[in-house]
Parts: C-alpha cells; sequence; structure tokens
C-alpha cells in the first residue's frame, strides 16, 4: 500500500495534482544532469531515467505507513511554526530511511508556507565547519564565510542565534561526524528540529558521551526493520511504473530481482536499472530473466564501487590493508593504520569506521569482541 503521510497530507492537495509528476527529489540544483541522462539514454525502454535513480523521492512511498505517520505526527508542531524534539532514525542499509525522512519533510514544504529545511549527509560533510557550512547555507547565511579566515565559533553562534521561521534539518549518516560535540551543540539549539539517521544507535554515541546520551535520551525513535522480498518487489513495481514502458517487466522478472535483493531496496533499484540499461542497449522491448541473472553480480559491484567513493581517506585506508590482508586482528590493523596516516584517530573512532564498512558490506567482522578478525568481503 502507498503512504501518504496523515494529517500533513490535509494541505498537500494545495500543491495540485500528484498524478502530474510520480516523485521529486533533492533535484534543485541537480535538474540540468538528470535531464542529460534522459537525454541521453535511448528511450525506447526507458521513460524516465531519474526514477531509476536512488537519490530520487518518491511522492508515494511503499510499505512505511506506520514510520510515516509516526514522524509525520512528530513533525506536527512544525505546521503550527514550533520546533520538536530530536528524532532518531536507525536500521539496516537500504530500509528507507534516507527516502522517507526527505518524503517527509517534502511533505511538509508542500503544506507549510514558511518553513527552512536542509539535508545534510555528514558522511560527505563530515568535518565540523562542513556540516555548519550546509546548515547555515539552508537559512542562506553564508555570504561572508570563508573557510580559511572565518572563526569556528562565529557558525556556530550564528545558527544559535538564528530564531526565524521553524528550521528542518535531516542528518543523514550522521554516525560519521566527526565532531561529536557539534551534535550536542545542535540539540541544545531551540529552533532546530533534528531528524537524525545512522545505522545502528551505538554507533552514534559512546557510553562515555553521557552528555549526548542524556540529550538525546527523551528523542523521538524510529526503526526501520528490513523489507520483505514481496515489500522489495512491490516498490520496484512503482519505479518500473514511472520510469520504463509498459509491459517492459513482468511481475516474475520484479520478484527475480526482488529474491536477489536480500531485503535492500538500493541494491533491488541498481539491479533493476542494471538490467533496463542492458536490455535497451541490446534492442530488446522487455527485460528478460537471463538478462536480470546477467547484471546481478554486476549491479551490486556498482554499488559497491559507489560506497568505496564515499569512504573517507582514512575509512579507505582501513579498507586498502583489509583488502591487502587476507585476514587481520584488530591490534595489527590499527598499527598498520596508524603507521599508514598522519594524526591517526582513537581506537575507538576506528571501530566505528570498521562497523560502517561492515554495515556497507565491504568488509566482513568474524569472531565476537575478544577474538575478532576482519576481512574483505570480495
Ligand atoms: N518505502 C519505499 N518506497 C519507495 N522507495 C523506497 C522505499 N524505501 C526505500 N526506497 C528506495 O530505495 C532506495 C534505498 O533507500 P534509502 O536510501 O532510503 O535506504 P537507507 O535506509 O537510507 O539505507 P542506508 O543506510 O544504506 O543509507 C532509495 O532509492 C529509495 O528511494
Ligand atoms: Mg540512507
Amino acid at each position: 500500500m502507498s503512504t501518504r503521510p496523515r494529517g500533513l497530507g490535509i494541505l498537500r492537495d494545495a500543491r495540485g495534482s500528484e498524478d502530474v509528476l510520480p516523485g521529486s527529489g533533492r533535484f534543485g540544483k541537480n535538474t540540468l544532469p538528470f535531464i542529460i541522462l534522459t537525454v541521453c539514454v535511448d528511450a525506447t525502454m526507458i521513460t524516465d531515467a531519474r526514477v531509476l535513480q536512488q537519490e530520487f523521492i518518491p511522492r508515494e512511498v511503499q510499505h512505511r505507513d506506520s514510520e510515516v505517520n509516526y514522524l509525520s505526527s512528530i513533525l506536527e508542531p512544525v505546521t503550527e511554526g514550533n520546533t520538536t524534539e530530536p528524532t532518531l532514525l536507525y536500521g539496516p542499509s537500504g530500509a528507507g530511511k534516507t527516502c522517507i525522512a526527505q518524503f517527509i519533510v517534502e511533505e511538509l514544504r508542500g503544506s507549510v508556507v514558511d518553513l527552512n529545511t536542509q539535508y545534510v549527509n555528514c558522511w560527505e560533510d563530515y568535518t565540523r565547519f562542513k556540516t555548519l557550512y550546509q546548515l547555515l547555507d539552508g537559512i542562506g547565511q553564508t555570504y561572508d564565510i570563508h573557510r580559511q579566515s572565518t572563526p569556528r565559533d562565529l557558525l556556530v553562534d550564528r545558527l544559535r542565534e538564528y530564531n526565524d521561521t521553524p528550521y528542518v534539518v535531516i542528518l543523514d549518516e550522521v554516525d560519521q561526524l566527526q565532531d561529536k560535540d557539534l551534535l550536542y551543540d545542535l540539540c541544545r539549539m531551540r529552533d532546530l528540529t533534528l531528524i537524525l539517521i545512522a545505522n545502528r544507535e551505538e554507533e552514534l554515541f559512546s557510553p562515555l558521551d553521557e552528555r549526548l546520551h542524556s540529550r538525546l535520551r527523551n528523542a523521538n525513535r524510529v526503526h526501520f526493520t528490513q523489507y520483505g522480498n514481496d515489500e522489495i518487489a512491490s516498490i520496484l513495481r512503482d519505479r518500473a511504473r514511472w520510469g520504463l514502458a509498459e509491459n517492459a517487466i513482468n511481475p516474475t522478472g520484479l520478484q527475480q530481482i526482488a529474491d536477489r535483493a536480500a531485503g535492500d531496496a538500493r541494491v533491488a533499484i541498481g539491479i533493476l536499472r542494471k538490467a533496463a540499461r542492458t536490455a535497451n542497449r541490446e534492442g530488446y522491448s522487455r527485460i528478460h530473466s537471463d538478462v536480470i541473472g546477467d547484471v546481478v553480480l554486476e549491479a551490486k559491484l556498482e554499488i559497491e564501487r559507489e560506497v568505496i567513493d564515499r569512504l573517507t581517506p582514512h575509512q579507505k585506508t582501513l579498507y586498502n590493508i583489509i583488502t591487502d590482508a587476507e585476514e587481520i586482528a584488530p591490534p595489527a590493523l590499527y598499527e598498520q593504520y596508524s603507521n599508514t596516516v598522519n594524526e591517526p584517530k582513537t581506537e575507538r573512532t576506528v571501530r566505528n569506521y570498521l562497523a560502517k564498512l561492515e554495515h556497507y558490506n565491504l568488509i566482513v567482522a568474524d569472531g565476537n569482541t575478544k577474538a575478532r578478525i576482519y576481512r574483505a568481503r570480495s
């Protein structure tokens, strides 16, 4: 079943018919590349390449009714110009955390006139400066900020002084924020409504981060579980309906992709995209089962490469050490890492990085904490 958020949906109709466009996205500044992409593909089978992109934000989402309704009830005060306690979304990869958070914020933007919003991916903008810069950018306050010369505190002070219209901020991959004190500062800002996304709550703060811990004690929590194969198949059905020619893929094909995606919607959409491109290139009018079988491995490798590209330099060093060694224990890994980089991070931070690599299936950790061994997955 598709979901419209309860409450926020009332004003949604003011935007006009939603049948016109199946989805939007963070495409404000990215519209052009997507248009070029659409034009470049031989459009016999792919009618709208945008909907096969991971970043695409659908106007209707599947199978997340309770999460969507809970989140929209949490954000209800924003529709009246107020803020609300931070909300923490967590769960496995490809479970729809980023998609649902962006979908809800888009809904909010459709129903609240005076509202500022910003999406920050803390894996990309992981330094204090970059995160703050993005947050100030969302309220148009970066005109005189320079990386070299602006005092660090000025950024946080300026954000603290903000008390205009409600400001809703998504901090995605927030466990990758280098400076957890910043999160503490942000949680104390009364005029910010924070939506925090992480894979596991444990990685967001250590037991030692007592201040942050107590600050987030009252946070709303939304746990996303992995999708079942049938749920993945119906998410794919929508994408096929919006982005491919009619009958380009049949229900058996969608189920075949879902079965290979193991509950990860990102992998499923990646396989569909690759299969559609391949079938298109070969001049087929349909995506046959053997095409799907042929592209699964390649699609998964493509996603893996995208994740590797997103790694920070320190994470990449750790990944390279693990792939070069057949298997490696944490003390040897940390020693090799410390000898390779300037200013090595603490063991705790390194553990956090390794959890991220494991989460994204780049490495495997065998054994319990005391006898742990890391191996590369492929
Ligand atoms: N309920 C849904 N309805 C429609 N599309 C979905 C849904 N859930 C996920 N998707 C799509 O699946 C892909 C992966 O979802 P998303 O990026 O939200 O996963 P995630 O939980 O944030 O994973 P990660 O932890 O790896 O960042 C996206 O392209 C998203 O648009
Ligand atoms: Mg995500």
